[in-house]
């Protein structure tokens, strides 16, 4: 190292020797790493010299001596810190002139304090860039280590924002993380959402699923067996051989690291990094970067809950909101939980996401919310309706429009419940919208409903089976009802009476 430190000394120690007068070597712990001297076959490597420098080294102060050709040497330590790392040797630069040098002469009647002084700035100053160099060479690993952990981070983190429960983009995220960090697997484990864990590895971190599962579930088995670390936020084992417990889990040694995924006071899991290469350690700085990715990941989940409360709130305000429309008649109750129910089961038929599942369910359970204007006894009226009583009715899919078109939160559900009625021939209400002019929603609420309508009984009528509803749907199919909706609803109703549902009672 000290050669290099001697570099930018170059020039000083060159125009030294121009003057005629002075030479300096360097010496490391055994060589002489630098000479003035133009002739690299002049470094001075005589037994004196080698001697001379040694002894400077290890008595760590200023040294003068004569060397058996008359030559008067001077040697001044050169420390890092508190370690002598070598010595700074000056001589006159023609052996000949031995003690007619003039500078040396002077020295010799001073004690060397001239040369004392100037071997004392020169070695400070390979000192200073010593130390210099170990503090870049310290801050360049540190800054290549943050370097690498923002790297990680950035990759992750796009993952993380983008994070949505229940979804899947947390293997992604977890798969990131094995890359960007050369891990052998991740896993996010959460006891309370299995449907949200994820395990991913690299290929043949173990012969099977199975094992897999079973390699994880125990290693956190483990996690929580020992509470010694149970009040940390975190758990690490740098070498599995080390370890009776974690051992037993896997034929190879492996390093384990997991953190805990917590927001405020709720733990949702842990999230953990296995990799085989015990000869490495987990940095501080890795620990540091996946319990910021936890947190991020417990927020993302915190969020989630207050969102899915807020939609439980939602759905419970609606039903008490329908149930209170269909208190008034006795023949209608459980019509839009129904209605609901068989939309969700087209939904799931057709691989609707979540979000077009909830707007259809919220549509479906608010279809009929606009009869909460409608007299009572028109709507449990046990006869055929005249005119105005018809007219009435018709018009609750506008009042429900109007009821719920100032909660934001239903706005897209607001098109189901306004074109129930549409009919796939033009002739439905309000609007007269025609075949796929009329909302994909709306069409599967009047497929959804008329099936029910059908299927349950009336004040007027008994209800039909199953079968003839689907029979009497099939022919409305193009005139009343979408027959694409028609053929799928059939294929649902078909699968629930295969398996004994009773469709009436869903
Ligand atoms: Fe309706």
């Amino acid at each position: 190292m000290i050669s290099s430190d001697v570099e930018p000394f170059i020039g000083i120690f060159s125009s030294l020797a121009a003057l005629g007068q002075i030479n300096v070597e360097v010496w490391n712990a055994t060589k002489p790493v630098f000479s003035s001297v133009s002739r690299p076959q002049e470094i001075s490597v005589s037994r004196e010299a080698r001697d001379f420098a040694g002894r400077v080294r290890r008595r760590a102060t200023f040294q003068h001596a004569v060397f058996g050709d008359q030559r008067h040497v001077f040697g001044m330590p050169v420390n890092n810190g508190q370690e002598p790392i070598g010595a700074l040797i000056a001589y006159p630069a023609n052996a000949d002139r031995g003690s007619n040098c003039a500078i040396f002469d002077e020295q010799q009647e001073t004690g060397g304090k001239d040369m004392e002084r100037l071997l004392g700035h020169m070695a400070g100053l390979i000192e200073q860039r010593c130390g210099t160099q170990t503090e870049i060479e310290s801050l360049a690993s540190e800054l290549s280590k943050a370097l690498e952990d923002i790297y990680v981070y950035s990759t992750v983190a796009g993952q993380i924002k983008t994070l949505k429960f229940p979804g899947h983009k947390q293997t992604d995220l977890a798969e990131d993380i094995m890359k960007a960090m050369r891990m052998d697997l991740v896993f996010i484990v959460m006891p309370e959402r299995e449907d949200n864990n994820v395990i991913v590895s690299r290929k043949g971190f173990c012969a099977n699923q199975r094992d897999l599962e079973s390699f994880v579930k125990n290693l956190n088995a483990a996690i929580l067996r020992d509470t010694v670390q149970e009040a940390e936020d975190y758990f690490m084992i740098n070498d599995s051989s080390q370890n009776q417990v974690f051992s037993r889990l896997h034929s190879n040694a492996y390093r384990f690291l997991a953190v805990k995924i917590q927001h405020e006071n709720n733990l949702y899991g842990w999230l953990g990094l296995v990799s085989f290469k015990t000869d490495e350690i987990f940095r501080r700085s890795e620990l540091r970067l996946l319990m910021s990715m936890a947190e991020q990941l417990a927020l993302v989940l915190f969020g989630s809950d207050l969102y899915y409360d807020l939609e439980r709130l939602l759905i419970h305000v609606v039903k008490s909101l329908v149930f209170a429309i269909e208190a008034k008649d006795v023949y209608t109750r459980g019509h839009s939980e129904r209605v609901s129910h068989y939309c969700m089961r087209l939904a799931a038929h057709l691989g609707l996401d979540d979000k077009e599942k909830k707007v259809l369910q919220l549509a479906a359970l608010l279809h009929d919310i606009g009869k909460i204007g409608t007299p009572e006894q028109i709507l449990t009226k046990p006869a055929s309706l005249d005119n105005e009583e018809m007219k009435r009715i018709r018009e609750h899919p506008q009042k429900g429009y109007n009821i719920l078109k100032p909660l934001e939160k239903l706005s897209d559900s607001l098109p189901g419940i306004l074109y129930h009625h549409e009919r796939y021939d033009g002739q439905g209400y309000p609007s007269r919208l025609k075949g796929e002019e009329i909302p994909f929603q709306a069409r599967l609420i009047a497929v959804a409903d008329t099936f029910d309508a059908l299927a349950t009984d009336r004040g007027y009528r008994a209800a039909r089976s199953p079968r003839e509803a689907l029979a009497i749907m099939e022919k409305a199919a193009g005139t009343q009802l979408d027959p694409h909706c028609v053929a799928l609803f059939k294929e649902v109703i078909n699968q629930d009476l295969k398996v004994g549902d009773n469709v009436q009672d869903c």
